[in-house]
């Protein structure tokens, strides 16, 4: 008997639309992601309308692909597995409406998946999960620090109140006249520059593992309105620079905070904003305070979006007999437990 299970994962629950084919929930066979970050460029930002037409153009091809690069046919699949959201509810429903023709049509278990839940599970591909684990989520729409005991069991012990870690460096990177997506921009000219400039850290109140990056971004952008003002320039690597430390340390700070109070076994780095060099290095030397917690941090290509993810949480489960029915909708503002 062949106990091998092959999921095909769907995601475009933003701008990039991607498919990948995953074994057991660790083995990437293949891992198909068709970014359309040009044609949102310009517009500074993603525009919901285009994104659903650029998923529509290329759901099949990339789903195609990815099924040819994993050698697999439909009928050695185990299950589809889709992003339900959330996301732009447009976007997510190009990705769950092509999950289910493919599952309709041959037969298979339809799987939905909560966008986060994939991010976390990215680190499924790289190590095996030991719980109880945390998991810092930081990407352009989310900033979470989520405590699993178990697969599929999820508890935020803390979020933002405010704008996303990766929304942040999108608006600070806008202001710096930095192209979209800013994240990398910054992330590079923050190792150009040192952290000079005074900025604000939101701790919150004691024992607090909510995040806060708002007031952060508005003390950014009135340094460099008021600068400009005086007919001054500020240096935009200082400024990266120290935009970064602020954001870094507060992220790292209470994730080894909260991982110390938790005693977890692992602590996972997941999400786009995760890609970020200056956060990896930093979680790596803080985590040294904590020998015995074995910390994870999944490559650059599995940190963005990607199809991959979302396979490896179909995987748990469809493993669990938690599949979705057909009825199964796109829901923007789907909740992670
Ligand atoms: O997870 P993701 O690909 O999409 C969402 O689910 O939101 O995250 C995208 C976010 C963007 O805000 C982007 O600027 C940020 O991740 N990002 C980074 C870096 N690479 C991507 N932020 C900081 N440093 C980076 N190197
Ligand atoms: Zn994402």
């Amino acid at each position: 008997m062949n106990e091998d299970v092959y999921v095909l994962g769907i995601e475009t629950s933003c701008d990039e639309t991607a498919a990948a084919v995953v074994k057991n929930g660790r083995e990437i066979l293949s891992n198909v992601v068709a970014s359309q970050m040009e044609s949102h460029r310009r517009f500074g930002g993603v525009v919901p309308e285009i994104a659903s037409r650029h998923h529509v153009e290329q759901i099949t091809l990339v789903i195609e692909e990815a099924m040819q690069q994993a050698g697999v046919s439909f009928a050695g699949l185990d299950a589809v597995a889709v992003t339900a959201g959330p996301g732009l509810v447009g976007a997510l429903l190009v990705g769950v409406n092509a999950a289910k023709a493919l599952a309709f049509a041959h037969g298979l278990p339809f799987i939905g998946v909560h966008h986060i839940a994939g991010h976390i599970y990215a680190n499924q591909l790289v190590a095996e999960m030991k719980f109880p684990l945390l998991a810092l989520v930081v990407s352009g729409g989310h900033t979470e620090l989520v405590y699993m005991k178990e697969h599929g069991k999820f508890a935020v012990i803390g979020e933002t109140r405010d704008d996303a870690a990766g929304e942040a460096y999108d608006k600070v990177a806008r202001a710096l006249g930095l192209p979209y997506p800013g994240g990398p921009h910054i992330d590079r000219l923050a190792h150009e520059g040192e952290p000079v400039i005074d900025l604000p850290r939101a701790w919150l109140e004691e024992g607090s593992y909510d995040f806060s990056f708002s007031g952060l971004k508005s003390a950014v952008l009135n340094a460099l309105h008021n600068a400009k003002q005086r007919g001054e320039e500020i240096d935009p690597r200082q400024m990266a620079a120290s935009f970064q430390a602020s954001v870094v340390d507060v992220l790292v700070t209470k994730t080894v905070q909260a991982a110390k109070e938790y005693r977890v076994r692992q602590v996972l780095l997941a999400g786009g904003v995760a890609a970020n060099r200056g956060l990896r290095a930093a979680l790596q030397d803080k985590m040294k305070e904590l020998p015995d917690v074995e910390l994870v941090i999944p490559p650059l290509s599995l940190c963005t979006d990607n199809a991959a993810m979302i396979a490896a949480a179909g995987t748990v489960l469809y493993q669990q007999g938690k599949w979705a029915d057909l009825a199964l909708n796109a829901n923007p503002s789907l909740p992670l437990v």
